[in-house]
């Protein structure tokens, strides 16, 4: 979903964006006059892309939808780990297609073995530069950028560089930082990429071709014919060579590990103060290192200071300021726990020091046996997941809801049994479209999910702070977030692919407008709604369903951000939603919502003029009006983020009994992909992890090993039905009987009542002021956009309300395309 800029500059040219990258889609359409017929992943080609496969018009979806299950199992598997440092990247696309080639001059420095041993300092030491007096600079030759990558994911994500990657003629010196790092990319790789990452494209040794005896392994590509795969061997396998030894070099010293904290830590720096700095940029460094410190305890203030004016008596300044709670958690650990422990290895094991590698000799290379490194190192190299394909950025929370009003006649589902009962929960808020290092305050819709951790199992109610959605058939998604998330070439976001997705399917007008609107915009997490969105079944004790929608409304009032205010927090801290939640509750100002149900019969869904099944529509609260049933406080933050909501994981699959589905084709179509990307982000057996698993009622199934199995339930049988006492079942959670009748189809929904909600959004929802705002938001987008692009928003927005399309067209000619 959108995270659009929150201003963008309306550019002079009127027929194309002004930046080369923004024309990548126009120069694809250029150069393929035909398109070509869409197929499933193997191959066959298919009859629509645009509507999913239901038992009747209304129906729910049904299991044997391939084309579906195709499109939406390779989405959920769509991001792998980033790298665990270095994660952003990338090229300046606009530039090279303009022909402004970059240059660099490659130049070496020389030191001989002699001078090596004479140097006042460790010429292997990397904190340590060498003085170009002495070691002048050798001009090489010249390193020319002259080709963009044709796709981002595929040229520069699944790019594998590794200092061990080295040729005949190029070696290792003892550098106990390049030593150790030989170690750690292909590690890294193995988990990034897999075991023959380097078979790809942009990795393999393409001109020479890897001649050895690796074989197997995941996506393997290259299995080198039908060479040996063992050497040596009796059959023209393999040969060596001799003129590519390595050269030998003596070796003489105590293994151990050689602490290097005093090894003149001050004289460069102080040469970099006094020769290499002018007057203001010493300024601006004290300033950078102020600002930056400004946050910090004052003891680590103080340490710094003490360690600037070791470099200089003149470099040393730094303000205290108040802490938030947030910045107090390293502080709180100290103070519950006043001594340290020792530190171990993985397995446990007492180690003697972690500032030290194991070397041969002080300035020796590092050694196989030094475990210790190996244990960090290897973790470290494992430490990213695949953030989630959506959602990717949030904050999470514990807390509890408590009910307040008797809806049973309603619903049998134990968490609503009983006025005062509290059922803890979870929940984890999150903006959409941006990756997890993105700014918490872009123009995108907030992730609203939430875990109640049940009596009769987990309940998790996924939704978002709309009542609605930009889609009403699943098939869509993924290529909706396509459009939403960064352009697979340029890796930029593509405002033209946004726009360009929402003219086609105008049924996404509603949540829109919404979006562009300053609900767009939440005041961090704490001061907006949230929704169930879908219509979802609610079944009560005697079996009776009803439909409903769920809402939260905060006690502490909706509050949105301005344009200006979203646009500065997105730069001056990008973090501010994950912050307010924190600091909040840390404080004990703990955010509280009241829950809302509203109630559709099966009679009254017959009637509605509209689809109740469809998730871009809102239900009248006149005609369907607000039942109060409870209210849910955040009171707990988590003690590890990753542990408590990285992993965490939510899926509108996991229901109880009182609730079901709808027909509802959105909601048909998560309950299949939800799971499916837990598998492939977390691993078959997420749910064991402590925040998924159903500590309240527990898992009793036959489901048992996958990697990272521990809750094996004991000695149980693994199948069911059995004769050995396990497992019985209960016939008052049968799910409620419906009729279906209808031809299994695809039916299409493109016009279904698209324009009526956003007109009542319009006349009766904003005022004349939001009006305005939302009229500039969108002229500011479009700004962007090809001129094909913003007549077919005019068009959609003036079928919504003349109005509304006039004025967005008198900014747009007022301030650059008069053609328009
Ligand atoms: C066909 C439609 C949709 C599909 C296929 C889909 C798929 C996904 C996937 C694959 C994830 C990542 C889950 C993870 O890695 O844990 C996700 C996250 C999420 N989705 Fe959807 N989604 C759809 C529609 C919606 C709608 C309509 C809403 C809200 C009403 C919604 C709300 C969320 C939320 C809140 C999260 C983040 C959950 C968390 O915090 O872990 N999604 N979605």
């Amino acid at each position: 979903m959108p995270m659009l800029p929150h201003m963008v500059k309306l550019t002079v040219d009127d027929s194309t964006p002004g930046v080369m990258a923004d024309d990548q889609l126009k120069q694809y359409r250029d150069s393929h006059k035909e398109p070509h017929v869409l197929t499933t992943s193997n191959g066959a080609p298919i009859y629509t892309k645009t509507a999913v496969m239901t038992a009747g018009k209304r129906g729910p979806m049904l299991m044997q939808d391939i084309v579906y299950m195709d499109e939406m199992a390779h989405f959920d598997r769509e991001r792998i780990p980033e790298r665990v440092v270095h994660a952003k990247g990338g090229g300046a696309h606009g530039y090279f297609e303009k022909k402004d080639f970059p240059e660099w001059k490659l130049f070496i420095q020389v030191m001989t073995f002699e001078q090596a041993e004479k140097w006042e300092m460790n010429p292997f030491d990397v904190t340590k530069v060498w003085p170009h007096g002495d070691y002048p600079l050798i001009e090489v030759g010249k390193m020319v950028l002259n080709r963009n990558p044709k796709n981002y994911f595929a040229e520069i994500e699944q790019s594998a560089f590794c200092p061990a990657h080295v040729v005949p003629g190029i070696e290792f010196s003892p550098d106990k930082m390049l030593q150790g790092r030989l170690f750690s990319y292909t590690d890294t790789h193995y988990h990034r990429l897999g075991p023959n990452y380097i078979q790809l494209p942009v990795n393999c040794p393409y001109r020479s071709r890897a001649h050895n005896t690796q074989r197997d392994g995941f996506m393997t590509i290259d299995s080198q014919e039908d060479a040996p795969n063992y050497f040596p061997n009796s059959f023209n396998g393999y040969r060596t060579r001799d003129d590519v030894k390595e050269t030998s070099f003596s070796l003489v010293g105590d293994v151990d590990r050689y602490e290097t904290r005093d090894e003149h830590n001050y004289e460069q720096p102080r040469q970099f103060w006094e020769k290499v700095l002018k007057e203001d940029e010493r300024d601006r460094l004290v300033q950078n290192f102020t600002s930056s410190l400004a946050p910090c305890y004052e003891q680590i203030q103080q340490a710094m200071i003490k360690i600037f004016s070791n470099v200089h008596p003149d470099f040393g300044n730094a303000r205290t300021m108040p802490n938030d709670p947030s910045d107090n958690q390293l502080k709180n650990y100290k103070a519950t726990y006043p001594k340290p422990q020792v530190i171990t290895t993985s397995n446990g094991a007492p180690i003697y020091t972690k500032t030290a590698v194991l070397t041969a000799g002080r300035r020796g290379p590092m050694l196989m046996q030094d475990v210790v490194y190996m244990d960090e190192m290897a973790h470290f190299d494992r430490e990213r997941i695949p953030e989630r394909v959506v959602h990717a950025k949030g904050a999470g929370a514990h807390g509890y809801f408590e009910v307040t009003h008797d809806i049973s006649k309603y619903c049998k589902a134990d968490i609503f049994n009983k006025i005062g009962k509290q059922t803890p929960l979870l929940i984890r808020f999150s903006t959409v479209g941006g990756e997890s290092g993105s700014a918490d305050t872009a123009r995108d819709p907030r992730g609203f999910a939430i875990k109640f951790y049940t009596e009769e199992g987990n309940w998790d109610l996924v939704g978002n702070n709309t009542p609605i959605f930009f889609i009403r058939d699943p098939i869509h998604f993924p290529n909706f977030i396509h459009t939403q998330k960064r352009n697979p070439q340029t890796h930029l976001k593509d405002v033209n692919a946004m726009f360009d997705f929402w003219l086609h399917r105008p049924e996404a007008l509603h949540q829109v407008m919404f979006l562009f609107s300053d609900r767009g915009l939440p005041d961090g997490y704490r001061h907006m709604n949230g929704y169930g969105s879908h219509t979802f079944k609610m079944v009560n004790k005697e079996g009776k369903p009803v439909y409903c929608k769920f809402h939260f409304k905060p006690t502490q009032g909706v509050k949105n951000l301005t344009v200006e205010q979203a646009g500065r927090l997105a730069s001056e801290d990008p973090d501010y939603s994950i912050r307010d939640l924190f600091n909040a509750i840390e404080k004990g100002d703990f955010p509280v919502w009241k829950m809302f149900i509203q109630v559709m019969t099966f009679e009254q869904a017959e009637k509605w003029e509209f689809n109740p099944f469809d998730v871009t529509k809102v239900w009248p609260h006149g005609d369907y009006p607000l039942i109060e049933v409870g209210k849910m406080v955040l009171n707990r933050n988590p003690r590890n983020y990753f542990a408590e909501v990285e992993q965490s994981a939510f899926c509108p699959a996991h229901i109880v009994p009182g609730i079901e589905f709808s027909p509802d084709k959105m909601l048909q179509g998560r309950v299949f992909s939800y799971t499916d990307t837990h598998f492939h982000r977390l691993g078959p057996n997420y749910i064991q992890l402590p925040v998924n698993c159903p500590y309240r009622s527990r898992a009793h199934n036959t489901q048992r090993d996958g990697s990272m199995a521990y809750d094996n339930q004991q000695h149980a049988p693994n199948y069911f039905p059995n004769s050995f006492n396990y497992g019985k079942t209960r016939s008052d959670v049968k799910d409620t009987v419906f009729q279906t009748v209808g031809d299994v189809d695809r039916y299409e929904t493109g016009d279904d009542h698209n324009y009526e909600q956003p007109r009542q959004f319009w006349e009766k929802v904003l005022d004349t002021g939001a009006r305005e705002r939302m009229c500039q938001n969108f002229a500011g987008a479009l700004g962007g956009c090809h001129d094909f692009i913003v007549s077919g928003m005019l068009d959609h927005f003036t079928k919504v309300h003349p109005d509304f399309g006039a004025r967005v067209k008198a900014i747009i000619q007022s301030q650059t395309r008069s053609h328009i």
